[in-house]
Order: structure tokens, then C-alpha cells, then sequence
């Protein structure tokens, strides 16, 4: 191909996975591979300036709304992809406004994924919502953006000013909206910008105001309002934006030369998974407004800004094959096996399809180019197969009628969305089961992991969770791989976890609805295991935090035979009979709230939070005026800790965190 046609060629291209993003919400490939043709035409046409073309590719929006031209148009970044081209811009920012590039002041946002919107207001009225089309030409969706909660729909400004920001789901709201999605056998959203893109769009308001749609504002284009008259630097329009009832990102920081300009890309790239939206990188904007005029525009993009990308949540890969694994609830699950990928830091190579129907509405096959998808620690997803033209597939996938693992047959009942195994006896089960029962958030038995439990179920030594207890060294030695050395190893862990408290025994049994919470409001009251068996759906469900849900699940599995069996063994062999038995820890946090940012050496995520709810306190994910103080550790979040600092809540380091467990007071 020579230069012309390959620009001609990638110009096609690209218009027609414009239309797809813009138009359709549905990506045909990933962010980076885009940006990978943007960036090879933009190359091939500064070789060639001859070939290059004034006119922008567009993606003309469908005629669904009506169109909206907007005043200013609404033209997209440039970006950046490491700290030599952030530099790179630094420099030539600096030389475009002759200063040194020490002096060069921008500030540092997030850069959100969801799609950008403008909103007019006339004398403090918002009179107009508007998407971005094509930048030039948008569509009118006042009605809709009328339904998003946090855009104030009358500010105290004057004259006309034009907000600009992104819509966007917060993580949190799009793992809710896909539940409920999955729940109703409806095909999920591929990602909170995709949701946030369909939801926007949609003829009618009222099913826009059913989505969780939120709004970030982060420019203002036209102002002829005296608020804003004599404001000079972009962080101000962001204080009188904040002002005026808008959400601002909390996260923005004003960086002063390219050291503290790159800098902050690390600080987001470390706070990306506390932030309550995707981000897919940070924008700089120069702070001064002067400034900015005196740079002005290409035909794309504003000189003043550039987007910095941060490593994609999504990547394409080779779905190899479509297996199904069994839960200790019975519940059969498939997940693709995937040619291992690297997404967000970490290798790929096995992703959740959740259920039947969504495998059957993504229509993905085996052998198919896939994009999965993971953001922060959020499970791994398939979100749709990338089709080439023309392409031969394998067959659609068809959930398999049997057990992988028992070969009884499965079931899906009448309007549920999972499908089980209701085989009791079925092994995949009980080695998860067991499994579960041995967790470190149960009975917390090291060396009990799934390889084993299986091969001690397949040697006919174990069946259910109370012959854990009657096991011995001289039956576990026997088996493959397995010493006189380890064998005495798990077996005196199993008998050390006979001291545990009641409360994780509950939590180890797998009773439906019965968490640590219930499981230790219930241990803490009822005291014994023979009391918490004997008790009644009355009893319990007056506990608070307890609820006749969890009561009838409670008493179900205590007057099943299966429990009745299971319990007064337990009882006869001495496993966690009380609450406060064996190593129950004093309750030096009782009743406080300790928020953990970061990792703390020693400890995973789950760890430190149990450490804990076991001396009595709780662990929330988010800092308010109740907490008793905030625990830092590496890469810790930074609105967590602006937060405390706001609210004069102490933080402490995370080499304190033992002393603050051991005595509940904070370490100075
Ligand atoms: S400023 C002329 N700031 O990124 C400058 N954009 O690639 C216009 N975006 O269309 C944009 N977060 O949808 C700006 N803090 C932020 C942003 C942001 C996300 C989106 C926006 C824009 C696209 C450009």
C-alpha cells in the first residue's frame, strides 16, 4: 500500500469505529487499538502533509434527537502515552508561551470515562443538554440530562455559561445495573461508558432516570456571567463550578514543571481503583486562561491540554474454550479460558461468563478474538467477541445438560437465570464446600487448600467438614506428595482451628444469608453451638441485624438432617463451641470505624479489615465523620485521605496498625 491508500484506508477505518463508539455505544475494538490507528494516521500525514486532510473524521450523529450546534465547538484531546511525550508537551508548551519549562503551571485531572455533555444555562435556568456528536453538531438530550441527579438544574449565575463534563456510571452503580441486568436475563453492559452512553441516549426520560447516571463538570466554555468575569485560572473555574452545586473531581491537583507534571500520572495510576468511576487516563490543562489563548487550537484539539493514557482495563485475547465450574451452593458457572493477556498489571487467563444467558446474548464462541475486561479487583469479564469480516466460527456454545463432575443432570428452574447441580452427594461440591469451611474467613485452616480436599475426598477419608476432625497423621501421610511432616502439619492446624469462635464456624458452615455480621451477632448472643442449633426462628430474627431471612435459613439448616448430623458432631468432638473460646481477641475497637487506604505490609485487603472486625470494630470502604481514624499504607488512596484530612480524622501509618490493634488507641 502506498502512503495515499493507506491513509485513505485508515481514515475509513476509523470513521467506521467512530460510528460504532459514538454512535452505537458498541466498540468494535479496545481503546488502544484505536488510538493506535489515530496515531499511525496522524504519523503517515506529518510525513506527508501533502495527504493530509483539513476535514476531521466525523461520526455524524442518527437523527433521533434533535441536533443542537454547539456555540464552542467540542473537540477532543491529544494524547500522550509515557513521560517522554508528556515532557515532550511540557517543552513545547513552554516554548509556545516563551517560558522556561520549569514554570510551566497546569493542573491534573482525571479523565473519565464516559462521554462528554454540554449544559447551557440562560440566567441560572438549564435550558439545554447537549452530547458531543460529531464536535460540532450534538443532540439535543435536555430532557434526559434533566433526570441526572447532581446536575443542578438552576445555579446562581447570570447571563449564559455553557458547563462542560462527562457523564458517566460509577463503578459501584454499574456492578448494581448489571446485576439487576443478569437477574433479568437481558444482556450486560460491556462497560460504565457504554451504559452511560446507552442510557443517555435513550428516546424516552423515564427509562434515563431509572439509570444511575452522575455528572463531573470540568470546563466552562461560554460565560458572559459577572461569577466568572474575573476569573483568571482554570483552578477557579473549578472553585466557582463547585460553587455552583456541580461535582468536581476531589482528585484534581495543580502541578507546577514536568517533574510535578509527570509525577502526578503516578499518583493517579496508584488511586485509580479507589476512584468511584473508570478512569482511562489524566488530563493536563494549562491553569492560566491567558495562557491558553495564546496557545490556541489545532483543527482536532486544544494546544493548552493533553490527555496522558493510562494502561488499558481492556484487551483482546483468544477465547480458547468455554468450561463450567460447580460452587459449594451447587451452582454451575462458565468461564472462558483465555490465551493469557495482560489487563491492568495483572495475567488473564480465565474469565467469569456469570450465566446461560450471557453467554448466549454476548455470543461469544470458542475461537473467537474476545475483549475481557478488568478494573481493579473486580472478577475478570468476557465483554464481547470482536468479529472479523467474513470469518468462520465455531458453532454457538451450548451449556451442558450434566455435571462436570458427577454427571447428574442439571437444572435451571422456571425464571431464574443460574443452573445447578442438585446431586448432595456431587464431589465438585463438597470440595468447595470444604474448601470454604477451611477459608481464612471460616475456620482459617492453613494447608487445606482445594488440591488437597479433593484428594482426600477421592481417598474415601473425608466427606464432610466434621471428619476434618477425626483425621490423623497416619491416614493423611499415606497419601501421594503428602510426609510424616506435613501430614502432622495440617492435622494440628485442623485441631488448633477447633478453638476458633463460633461465629467463623457459622460463617464456615455456608448457610444460606448468613454472613460474619448475622454469624457473630448470633455466636455473641446465643453464646454456644447447642443454643444457636436449639434456637427459634423468633429468637433469631428478633437479633438485630438478623431478620426473618436469615432466621428461617438458620433454623432450615438446623432442622435439615443433614445439619442435625453435622452439628452434634461437631458438638462431640469440641469444635468452636463458643464465641469467646480459645484465642477470641479483646475487644480494643469496639464500636469504632477504621478506614484501611492502601496495602499494609503483612496484611491482604480482607486481612486487615478482619483484623479489625475482630477486636470489635468495623472497616468501611469510605471515610466520614464517624471514623475513628484511617490506616495508611503503600499506594494508598488520595480522596481517602484529602477526605480525613478535611474532617481532622488521624492517620495512621501502617507499621502502627499492630499497635493500634493491640491497644485500640492511636499510636502518636
Ligand atoms: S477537557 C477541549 N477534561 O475526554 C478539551 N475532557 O479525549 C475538552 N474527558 O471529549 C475536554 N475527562 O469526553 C476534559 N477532565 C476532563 C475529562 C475529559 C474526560 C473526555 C471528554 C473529551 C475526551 C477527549
Amino acid at each position: 500500500m502506498n502512503p495515499r491508500e493507506e491513509i485513505a484506508a485508515l481514515r475509513e477505518e476509523i470513521a467506521q469505529h467512530n460510528a460504532a463508539y459514538y454512535l452505537r455505544d458498541e466498540p468494535l475494538i479496545p481503546d488502544i487499538e484505536y488510538d493506535a490507528l489515530v496515531r499511525r494516521l496522524a504519523a503517515l500525514e506529518k510525513e506527508h502533509p501533502d495527504l493530509a486532510s483539513e476535514t476531521p473524521i466525523g461520526a455524524t450523529p442518527e437523527n433521533t434527537f434533535a441536533p443542537v450546534t454547539h456555540a464552542v465547538a467540542m473537540l477532543s484531546l491529544d494524547n500522550v502515552f509515557d513521560d517522554d511525550e508528556t515532557v515532550a508537551w511540557v517543552q513545547r508548551v513552554a516554548r509556545g508561551l516563551e517560558i522556561d519549562p520549569s514554570q510551566v503551571t497546569v493542573t491534573a485531572e482525571p479523565k473519565i470515562d464516559g462521554l462528554a455533555v454540554s449544559l447551557t444555562y440562560l440566567d441560572g435556568e438549564l435550558t439545554l443538554g447537549a452530547t458531543r456528536g460529531n464536535g460540532t453538531v450534538g443532540e439535543d438530550v435536555t430532557e434526559n440530562v434533566r433526570t441526572i441527579a447532581n446536575i443542578p438544574p438552576r445555579i446562581s449565575s447570570t447571563g449564559r455559561v455553557d458547563v462542560r463534563g462527562e457523564v458517566y456510571i460509577a463503578r459501584a452503580d454499574f456492578e448494581k445495573l448489571n446485576a439487576a441486568q443478569r437477574a433479568a436475563s437481558a444482556k450486560e453492559f460491556a462497560n460504565p461508558r457504554n451504559a452511560a452512553a446507552g442510557s443517555l441516549r435513550q428516546k424516552d426520560p423515564r427509562v434515563t432516570a431509572t439509570r444511575p447516571l452522575s455528572f463531573l463538570a470540568y470546563q466552562v466554555v461560554v460565560n458572559d456571567s459577572h461569577e466568572l468575569a474575573s476569573v483568571a485560572r482554570h483552578r477557579d473555574v473549578l472553585a466557582q463550578l463547585a460553587a455552583w452545586g456541580f461535582d468536581v473531581s476531589d482528585e484534581t491537583t495543580v502541578c507546577v514543571g514536568a517533574a510535578e507534571i509527570v509525577a502526578a500520572e503516578h499518583r493517579f495510576a496508584a488511586i485509580r481503583h479507589d476512584l468511584r468511576y473508570d478512569i482511562d487516563g489524566l488530563v493536563y490543562k494549562l491553569d492560566d486562561l491567558a495562557s491558553r489563548e495564546a496557545l490556541g487550537f489545532t483543527s482536532r484539539a486544544p494546544r493548552w491540554a493533553i490527555a496522558r493514557k493510562l494502561p488499558p482495563e481492556e484487551q483482546t485475547t483468544t477465547l480458547i474454550a468455554i468450561e463450567v465450574s460447580v460452587g459449594r451452593t451447587g451452582r454451575v458457572t462458565p468461564y472462558a479460558v483465555l490465551e493469557p493477556v495482560v489487563v491492568a498489571g495483572s495475567t488473564v487467563q480465565m474469565a467469569t461468563l456469570h450465566n446461560e444467558d450471557q453467554v448466549r446474548l454476548k455470543d461469544v464462541r470458542p475461537g473467537d478474538q474476545v475483549i475481557v475486561r478488568k478494573a481493579g479487583d473486580v472478577i475478570p469479564e468476557v465483554v464481547s467477541a470482536v468479529l472479523g469480516r467474513g470469518e468462520t466460527r465455531a458453532e454457538p456454545w451450548i451449556f451442558p445438560t450434566n455435571c462436570p463432575d458427577c454427571h447428574a443432570p442439571l437444572v435451571r428452574r422456571e425464571g431464574e437465570s443460574d443452573t445447578y447441580c442438585t446431586n448432595r452427594a456431587c464431589p465438585a461440591q463438597q470440595v468447595q464446600q470444604i474448601v470454604h469451611f477451611a477459608s481464612r474467613g471460616a475456620m482459617d485452616i492453613e494447608g487445606l487448600g482445594e488440591q488437597r480436599v479433593a484428594q482426600l475426598i477421592e481417598a474415601g477419608l473425608l466427606v464432610d467438614v466434621a471428619d476434618l476432625y477425626e483425621l490423623s497423621t497416619s491416614h493423611i501421610a499415606a497419601l501421594d506428595g503428602l510426609g510424616e511432616l506435613s501430614a502432622t502439619a495440617l492435622v494440628s492446624a485442623i485441631a488448633t482451628s477447633k478453638s476458633q469462635p463460633l461465629s467463623r464456624l457459622l460463617v464456615g458452615l455456608g448457610i444460606r444469608h448468613v454472613g460474619p455480621v448475622a454469624a457473630r451477632v448470633i455466636a455473641r448472643h446465643f453464646g454456644s453451638l447447642a443454643a444457636v442449633a436449639a434456637a427459634s426462628v423468633e429468637a433469631l430474627a428478633a437479633l438485630d441485624g438478623v431478620g426473618s431471612v436469615i432466621a428461617d435459613s438458620m433454623v432450615t439448616y438446623m432442622g435439615s438432617q443433614e445439619g442435625r448430623e453435622r452439628i452434634s458432631r461437631l458438638i462431640a468432638l469440641e469444635v468452636a463451641v463458643s464465641e469467646s473460646s480459645g484465642d477470641s481477641l479483646p475487644a480494643t475497637l469496639a464500636g469504632r470505624a477504621v478506614v484501611i487506604t492502601g496495602t499494609v505490609p503483612g496484611f491482604t485487603r480482607d486481612e486487615g479489615e478482619a483484623a479489625v472486625i475482630a477486636r470489635g470494630g468495623s472497616s468501611p470502604g469510605s471515610v466520614s465523620k464517624k471514623t475513628y481514624c484511617v490506616v495508611v499504607g503503600d499506594a494508598p488512596g488520595q480522596s481517602k485521605l484529602t477526605k480525613a484530612a478535611e474532617l481532622g480524622i488521624p492517620v495512621v501509618l501502617s507499621e502502627n496498625f499492630p499497635q493500634l490493634l493491640e491497644t485500640g488507641e492511636i499510636p502518636s
